[in-house]
């Protein structure tokens, strides 16, 4: 494959077979979006979100862009932003490994750290913005609240899971912000409304990076809120760390190289396929890849 730009590398991404013998009747598909330029689902959202900035006018070349993220996104704007020609500052939280930290600064991005989830920062940001000096320095993405957030997915991961799997019964993946999931599900039901949509959640207690632990506090944000009012989402699973790191291992065992989000959506897989007796073919979506977590997966040794 021959490209132009990096930019048109972002999607299409592969897929491969979990091989597996729990559901008989299933045949699991691993969508890798860690294979995304920057290692995450988040390039899709990060390009949509700059694009949407630029054609509105917010976006202007002296402009610096702003985002709250616990990491993916925050990645991805460093290096979207830097190929593009912006300055780049984000707010993290606690839960941004070293991996990511050193990605953003190597792409220019200032990052600071506020709190120990995304919404904290994002408020850090709103803030920012409303002084008449921020206003005038800075374009906020604002992820957790920017529709073009779940129109990256609508436009681009939905149409790719159903080009490749046409009967697919379900698909699943976590909700971070909900920005892909909302997309994503927003799509196959317009298709298909009998298409199933499964999520994972952290359960109470438990952190996965790119999944709400909705019990325990986590920002719903507006794309969330759609789905739980619209029925996007047909089932959700609440995931307990061990759980998601015993799935992350068995996926490296063929190979399958992932953070815990993609550990977490396959046990909320096999769950719901079981208790909904569901069969043919289930469409998982993995977040990112293991090379953006090795500082976490490598306590698993
Ligand atoms: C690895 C990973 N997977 C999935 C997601 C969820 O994406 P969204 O914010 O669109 O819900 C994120 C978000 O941070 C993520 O980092």
């Amino acid at each position: 494959m021959i490209y132009n730009s990096i930019r048109d590398m972002v999607g299409n991404t592969p897929i491969v077979l979990f091989h597996q013998q729990e559901l008989p009747d299933c045949k699991i598909y691993i969508k890798l979006e860690g294979m995304n330029p920057t290692g995450s689902i988040k390039d899709r959202a990060c390009l949509y979100n700059i694009q949407d900035a630029i054609d509105s006018g917010r976006l202007t070349k002296d402009k610096t862009l702003l985002d709250a993220s616990s990491g993916n996104m925050a990645c991805a704007i460093a290096f979207y932003g830097k190929m593009l020609g912006y300055d780049v500052e984000v707010i993290c939280n606690t839960k941004l490994t070293q991996d990511k930290k050193q990605f953003i600064e190597y792409f220019g991005g200032k990052c600071t750290i506020k709190g120990s989830i995304t919404v904290e920062g994002n408020r850090k940001c709103a803030e920012i913005v409303q002084t008449p000096v921020g206003a005038e320095k800075y374009c906020f993405l604002d992820q957790l609240h920017n529709w073009a957030n779940p129109k990256a997915s609508y436009e681009t991961l939905g149409p790719e899971i159903l080009k490749e799997f046409p009967n697919v019964t379900a698909v699943a993946g976590s909700m971070g912000s909900g920005g892909s999931m909302c997309g994503v599900s927003t799509y196959l039901k317009e298709q298909n409304p009998n298409i199933k949509i499964l999520t994972s959640q952290a359960a109470p207690g438990t952190k996965i990076p790119g999944t709400g632990g909705f019990d325990d506090g986590d920002y719903i944000t507006p794309f969330i809120k759609k789905m739980m009012d619209e029925s996007l989402y047909d089932d959700t699973v609440k995931i307990s760390q061990h759980q998601a790191e015993e799935r992350t291992k068995q996926l490296a065992s063929q190979g399958i190289f992932v953070g815990f989000q993609g550990g977490g959506v396959l046990e909320a897989t096999m769950q719901a396929c079981k208790r909904n007796n569901l069969s043919g073919d289930i469409v998982a979506i993995m977040g990112d890849s293991g090379w953006k977590n090795m500082e976490k997966l490598n306590k698993l040794i």
